[in-house]
């Protein structure tokens, strides 16, 4: 199995690009069902993206790679296709259950694997499929698998859900994309990943308008091609802000729209991290006296709880007491064991870690157990004395695109074995 090893306190120098949007690209590639000829470009080619081209052939779509521009161009030609999403591709990349809203509302009918739970939380599709429902689909659930159809097509609806979910919201927008009439979603996410989405889908023909956190979706006539570049991976851009700033020489983050992390700068600025804006990229030179910050994990624009691991290694270096609140997932501190034995202080209290800083931190033999806790050793190593050696990788593949190129690029040592 491969690993990673960091011989840290190296300084980063140069530049990063950031690569398009993971969260982005799942989406948008769930709604290539609903074209015949697509063209994305900014596409990611990380594990979790494979594995939703896997899932789109072998539900019948042809997909052309072009590595070398990143780029994808979908076919969806077939008359006949396959509405399954078989449990070997949903249990290993959650999105896979996006295909639910698009198979639907294009052929009345879906079987899609339930996705089941994972590292970070139980991570149930109860409101998934409440909108579906609301938007007249019949559901079963039957051997670990939705059985979704609605006959005569969906139909229009006002959905108000009861808490944000964004993977919901994904799926509500797909499904009303061919629904009868008008659609009304209340209590949306509106992560920029979403209006990435919304923008693809009117590139479609879809009439769709947001006001704070509703969405309307009319009918309305549909087009059968489009192109659409993916946006920058927000959480990518964050994961490199904090490792600058944790032991960044003078180092520029580009292909980004600093005005979508907004958030995100202002903590890093608030805790001290120096940081100048430019109109596509920041550029980030690291400060030593970092100061303690409170926080709370938030949908959109709060701050995101993708970014949460990460953030907790700067708050090791940081003086003082500082606390971070998950509000989103019930078991996202599992990186806190693995920091606690390179050296930091951590404490879980509930959904609440408290961070004793600044801690010096030392090398160790650690675990990856999920995408961005992986992440966040990566940057404990960056700082650490002495030599890190991450095992099970494999969870940072599913979403880091040549990270190891990247940090190299900028002088770091850092090599897989
Ligand atoms: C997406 C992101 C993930 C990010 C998360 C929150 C993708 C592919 N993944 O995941 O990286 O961490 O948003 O920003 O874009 N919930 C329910 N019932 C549901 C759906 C969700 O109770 O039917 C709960 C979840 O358990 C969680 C909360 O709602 O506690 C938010 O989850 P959600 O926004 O749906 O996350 P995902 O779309 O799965």
């Amino acid at each position: 199995m491969q690993k990673l090893i960091i011989k840290g306190r190296n300084e980063l120098n140069g530049k990063i690009s950031i690569s398009g949007s993971k969260n982005a690209t799942l989406p948008i590639l769930a709604a290539c069902i609903l074209s015949s000829n697509t063209k994305l470009q900014n596409i990611p080619l990380v594990k979790d993206i494979f594995t939703m081209i896997e899932l789109l052939e072998f539900i019948g779509l042809k997909i052309k790679i072009i590595k070398k521009k990143n780029t994808l161009i979908i076919f969806n030609k077939k008359n006949k296709i396959n509405t399954l999403a078989p449990y070997k591709l949903v249990k290993t990349m959650r999105a896979g259950v996006l295909v639910l809203g698009s198979l639907l509302t294009k052929y009345g009918k879906a079987k899609v694997s339930l996705p089941g739970g994972c590292a970070i939380g139980t991570r149930p599709v109860d409101l998934h499929l409440l909108a579906l429902k609301k938007l007249g689909a019949k559901i079963k659930i039957k051997d670990g698998y939705i059985i979704a159809k609605a006959k005569k097509g969906l139909k229009g609806s006002t959905i108000k859900f009861p808490s944000i979910s964004v993977g919901a919201t994904e799926n509500a927008l797909l499904a009303a994309f061919n629904a009868k009439g008008k659609t009304i979603l209340k209590n949306c996410a509106i992560e920029p990943e979403i209006k990435d989405l919304i923008s693809f889908l009117k590139k479609l023909g879809a009439n769709i308008k947001i006001i704070g956190r509703t969405i309307y979706i009319h009918e309305s006539f549909k087009k059968l091609e489009a192109y659409h570049k993916v946006m920058f991976d927000r959480i990518e851009a964050g994961t490199y802000m904090i490792a600058s700033a944790l032991v960044g020489k003078k180092v520029t983050i580009d292909r980004i729209d600093p005005k979508i992390i907004k958030t995100e700068i202002n903590t890093l600025k608030k805790i001290g991290v120096n940081i100048k804006k430019n109109k596509s990229s920041i550029t980030i030179n690291r400060n030593k006296n970092l100061k303690q910050i409170n926080i709370l994990t938030k949908p959109y624009p709060g701050f995101p709880t993708d970014l949460q691991a990460q953030l907790m290694v700067l708050l090791t270096q940081a003086e003082g007491a500082s606390k971070i609140q998950e509000d989103i997932f019930e078991n996202r501190f599992m990186h806190v064991p693995e920091l606690n034995r390179m050296g930091a202080k951590i404490e879980i209290k509930n959904k609440i870690a408290i961070i004793h800083g600044p801690t010096k931190l030392m090398g160790a033999e650690v675990m990856a157990t999920d995408l961005r806790a992986s992440v966040s050793l990566v940057l404990a190593g960056l700082i650490a004395e002495n030599r890190t050696k991450i095992n099970r990788i494999y969870h940072l593949d599913r979403g880091y695109e040549s990270l190891e190129k990247k940090l190299k690029n900028c002088k770091a040592e850092i090599r897989r074995v």
